[in-house]
């Protein structure tokens, strides 16, 4: 299997926050870094995966702080754990004021992306290969992430087959006993 150092998966790419971008109170709205998330994410897995990815997922994704229209956005792409045909990636987003040159970092996203082969089937990736510290610590915590959304994934639909079974009456009964597992 081919493999791939984590090293080598980095993409930087940059946008000017024009006025378009602007919500009602003059700042960028969440969507518009939303969809940069997403290109980011589609380029850092394209290139590693060397095929078409979709988006399969975000995780949660929090804004520390607004970003301002005439701001340029960098967002920095890496891969930091790959499994069978997902790709998990891990962008950073740092907004700068081009006058000043300060900059400030705004949020991380991680966001799996799989690799989708000619027949539009998921298909195999290389192998992540991470070389230093904190590559092999982004790993292992994409590996128990990859893992544990699978465990959850699979808890949450049988959560959700028990309570479509129940009748109205057991689900007055839950949502008046404030109980959290069912
Ligand atoms: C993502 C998608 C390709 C998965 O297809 P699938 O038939 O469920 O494929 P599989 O069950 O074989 O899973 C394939 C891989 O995707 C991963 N995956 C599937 N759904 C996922 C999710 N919601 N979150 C994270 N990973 C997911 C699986 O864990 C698996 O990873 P692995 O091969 O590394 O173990 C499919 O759900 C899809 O096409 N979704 C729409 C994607 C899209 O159009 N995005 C843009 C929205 S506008």
């Amino acid at each position: 299997m081919k493999t791939k150092t984590s090293s080598s998966t980095v993409v930087r790419m940059s946008e000017l926050m024009t006025p378009e971008n602007a919500n009602f109170l003059g700042k960028v709205f969440g969507g518009a870094i939303l969809s940069l998330l997403d290109k980011a994410a589609y380029v850092t897995a394209s290139r590693f995966a060397e095929t078409v990815c979709v988006t399969a997922s975000f995780d949660r994704v929090d804004f520390h702080s607004p970003v301002e229209v005439g701001e340029l956005v960098h967002l920095v792409g890496r891969v930091d754990f790959a499994g069978r045909t997902s790709v998990q990636t891990r962008i950073e987003v740092h907004a700068e004021n081009i006058h000043s040159g300060t900059m400030r970092h705004t949020n991380t996203s991680i966001i799996t992306m799989v690799a989708i082969d000619d027949a539009g089937k998921p298909t195999a990736v290389p192998r992540i290969v991470p070389e230093n510290h904190d590559e092999k610590v982004r790993y292992l915590l994409g590996r128990s992430r990859y893992r544990m959304n699978r465990t959850r994934q699979q808890e949450h639909a049988e959560r959700e087959a028990r309570l479509e079974a129940m009748s109205e009456t057991e689900l007055d009964n839950l949502i008046a006993s404030d109980a959290v597992e069912f």
